[in-house]
């Protein structure tokens, strides 16, 4: 079967705040689109790669990636964007989705996740336990509850499913999901969870950012 991976990085990057979209903020002179895009390939599991990237960037990211890899425009939310690189991936049996964000995602993470889907799993997520307690609360702060530690997971990309139960779930969308196996739990598919990795961490906030460049500045280039 082959093998696709969408690329989201057509995001903002608000919460970073460097100014400029995140997918191209740099650790040790290389943009996060180019590290993530890097991995996947270096996986050794991965057919094709489709990044998703803002409009204006077409171009020049065409220029930055190695041949091969396809590059389309985004959306305003990330559900777009991923339904735009769905719609490049028509030849995909398996389809990835991965983050720019999460640029220091060891390849080996990516290779255990389609193992997963090759061994007959429809839909895998690296999901890692979560170190605080997390509350659910109301628009005023007031908390409406303590979820059971213990059962709650923090997921993480790549996330992999069949070519068919992903589109289909991204047929039935109605409204917009902060990650992939949602909308696909949305239609009733069965989610399975692997043990994921620290280092395929989000970098969403200057704290991320700051470890993230501490840790590739360890690394030989
Ligand atoms: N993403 C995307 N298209 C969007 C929004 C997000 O492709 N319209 C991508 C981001 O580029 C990122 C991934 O989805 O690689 C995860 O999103 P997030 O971490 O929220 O990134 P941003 O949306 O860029 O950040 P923020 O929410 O802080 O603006
Ligand atoms: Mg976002």
């Amino acid at each position: 079967g082959r093998v696709i991976a969408l690329v989201p990085a057509a995001g903002r990057g608000e919460r970073l705040g460097e100014g400029i979209p995140k997918a191209f903020v740099t650790l040790r002179g290389v943009s996060m689109l180019r590290l993530a895009v890097d991995g996947l390939i270096e996986s050794g599991v991965v057919d094709r790669v489709v990044v998703i990237v803002p409009a204006d960037r077409i171009d020049s990211v065409r220029s930055e990636l190695p041949d091969g890899v396809d590059v389309v425009a985004g959306g305003a939310e990330r559900t777009d964007s991923v339904r735009a690189g769905l719609a490049a991936a028509e030849d995909a049996d398996l389809l990835l989705v991965h983050d720019a964000a999460r640029a220091l995602t060891p390849p080996p993470l990516i290779a255990r996740v389609v193992a997963e889907l090759r061994a007959g799993r429809d839909a895998v997520v690296p999901a890692l336990p979560v170190s605080d307690t997390i509350k659910t609360v109301d628009l005023l702060g007031a908390v409406t509850g303590t979820p059971e530690r213990s059962e709650l997971r923090a997921v993480q990309t790549p996330q992999g499913f069949t070519a068919d139960l992903l589109r289909r779930a991204y047929a039935a969308a109605d409204s917009l999901a902060t990650d992939d196996a949602g909308l696909v739990e949305r239609i009733g598919g069965r989610v399975r969870t692997i043990v994921g990795d620290p280092l395929a961490f989000k970098i969403t906030t200057p704290l991320d950012l700051a470890l993230a460049r501490a840790l590739a500045n360890d690394e030989p280039i």
